[in-house]
């Protein structure tokens, strides 16, 4: 039986069959609230941090946009909190929103103190503005380098931790619980299941972006965490909410590469195919407007032009102030044969961020006990409906830093002793299928049907070819990193399509063409669950304060 294609765990297997070690506390992802975790865990636990890639490879070393905090003269959490509120649209939980912009100054001063490479004026902190920003509060280094320099912070530390080590080259494929009890992960590695007991677990494994044909996200973030949480019984939250980046290269044969916000902040402009600039004529914030916005009048622009690619304008900056502010896009830019001061940037939307994810608090608790979901993973409440620029990096350290105080305030239990057998599929067909086919497939099933612009029509469909294929998928037999990832995107591509069917309105990074308006009643957070022993998915609201 292929239970619907979800199943309770990948892979069935007796305890005494499979490699086993043990660690005080797991740490499943290597990005920037990965790290942060494991510093902070680190002063009271021995912590392993697992990753599947190298440790690098993670959308924090992508991430070009800053890091957004109460910093500047005059600025206030206040006022971070209200704009974070206001992007949300109806979706931001307060509570935690206001942790992270009260706690955010102290965890960025700490990292910028850490670093000569954060860009200065006059010596003083140079704050610039992105969308949805009231004021002038995005710090960034190395011009435009932000996440690679925090990245390499955290890393650094990391390894010269001696209560912390690595281990790369590792997929997580399962959570293993008993009876509601926290016992450890399951990983792959050379085609076979790894059992890793652990006191305490958190996983940091980024969010979905590679469901997506056209995303900004690195190749790693495939969503692992979100459906071994799935699997393991936890609630995902607002899994339809994908924020989409206006700007990002569109240039044949370059990779998806971000050109980032910063840029508008300083004046760039996006035209159309005829030189003309449209955005003022639906918001006036034009450039600066929400992302939703941009993105959504780009895509309409390309429809009424019949174009793959609107403009981004850089022109009005020289050169060497382009290579001073924006080096990675000009220097990436340039590797494609652009000479961004006298040339206009082809871009278009891409797939960006993961406002939904595993239901958490802001420091990551879930609802399984010991077991702690942190940054793009988690459904904290943060974001809401739309995620105000810059503000996952803070986020990443934020939570990393909660987690850190609650385990260490707290006594984690001992080992727990596993039973004797996994149970997970049941019979599996011999016949292999070509994971790699089918992932292209599904990501661009999800980018024409469930992307920027929604209809119950398109949701429809997509929830019938992802069904097949879940089906098709969870029937036969898969041992290695891509097939795991390919079922793991298919089973989050099947539960962001429910819940995109289920929001019968437009809100925040959510728009539906059958349903423009934001519902009149108390907006409301989905929630996906499964309910293990028949594969069935739960779909429904969450109340309110629950
Ligand atoms: C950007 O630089 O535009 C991306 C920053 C972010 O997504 O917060």
């Amino acid at each position: 039986m292929t239970h619907n294609g979800f199943m309770r765990n990948l892979f069935p297997f007796e305890i005494d069959e499979v490699p086993q070690s043990s660690v005080e506390v797991a740490v499943v992802g290597s990005g920037v609230a990965g790290l942060q975790a494991a510093l902070h865990l680190a002063n009271e636990y021995a912590v392993r941090v697992y990753t599947k890639s190298k440790a690098r490879d993670s959308n924090t070393w992508l991430a070009q946009g800053g890091i957004a905090a109460a910093l500047g003269e005059g600025d206030s959490p206040e006022e971070h909190l209200m704009d974070t509120l206001r992007a949300g649209a109806g979706l931001c939980e307060r509570s935690a929103v206001k942790c992270l912009v009260e706690e955010g100054p102290e965890v960025v001063e700490e990292i910028i103190s850490s670093s000569n490479a954060f860009n200065r004026e006059n010596g003083q902190l140079s704050l610039g503005r992105e969308g949805g920003h009231g004021r002038n509060r995005v710090a960034h280094a190395r011009g435009d380098a932000t996440g690679r320099e925090i990245e390499s912070i955290l890393l650094r530390k990391a390894r010269n931790h001696a209560r912390i080590t690595l281990e790369q080259d590792l997929p997580l494929v399962d959570i293993l619980s008993e009876d509601k009890i926290l016992k450890g992960l399951v990983f792959l590695r050379e085609g076979q299941p790894e059992v890793v007991r652990a006191r305490g677990v958190v996983i940091a494994t980024g969010g979905l972006g590679q469901i997506y044909r056209e995303t900004t996200n690195h190749s790693v973030v495939t969503g692992d965490g979100m459906a071994a949480a799935l699997r393991a019984g936890l609630t995902l939250r607002d899994l339809e909410f994908v924020q989409f980046h206006p700007t990002v290269l569109y240039f044949a044969g370059a990779p998806r590469f971000l050109l980032t916000e910063a840029l508008r902040g300083e004046g760039a402009k996006i035209r159309d195919l005829n030189g003309q600039q449209f955005l003022g004529k639906i918001h006036p914030d034009a450039e600066l407007a929400p992302r939703d916005v941009v993105s959504r009048g780009i895509l309409k622009r390309m429809i009424q032009n019949d174009s793959p690619y609107v403009f981004l304008d850089v022109t009005h900056m020289s050169r060497a102030a382009l290579q001073e502010r924006f080096p990675t896009v000009t220097e990436t830019c340039g590797r494609y044969g652009l000479e961004i001061s006298s040339e206009y940037i082809p871009i278009r939307p891409c797939a960006h961020y993961s406002m939904g994810g595993v239901r958490a608090s802001i420091s990551g608790e879930s609802e399984l006990t010991n077991l702690f979901f942190l940054g793009e993973v988690a459904s904290t409440g943060v974001h809401g409906a739309n995620r105000l620029a810059s503000n996952s990096l803070l986020e990443g350290l934020v939570a990393g830093s909660r987690v850190g105080r609650v385990v260490c305030e707290r006594r984690l239990p001992e080992l727990q002793s596993l039973r004797s057998s996994v149970e997970g599929r049941g019979q599996q067909k011999s016949e292999e299928i070509d994971f790699v086919d089918l992932r292209k497939s599904l990501q661009s099933l999800l980018w024409r049907n469930v992307g920027i612009i929604r209809t119950k029509e398109k949701l429809s469909y997509a929830r019938d070819e992802i069904k097949r294929w879940l089906e098709l998928a969870a029937g036969t037999t898969f041992r290695s990193r891509e097939a795991v990832e390919t079922v793991n995107m298919l089973q989050l591509g099947r539960c962001l399509v429910e819940t995109a069917l289920k929001r019968e309105e437009s809100r925040g990074a959510h728009y539906r063409s059958d349903f423009p308006e934001p519902d009149p009643g108390k907006p409301r957070h989905s929630l996906v669950s499964l309910v293990a022993d028949s594969g069935e998915l739960i779909v429904d609201w969450e109340a309110r304060g629950e």
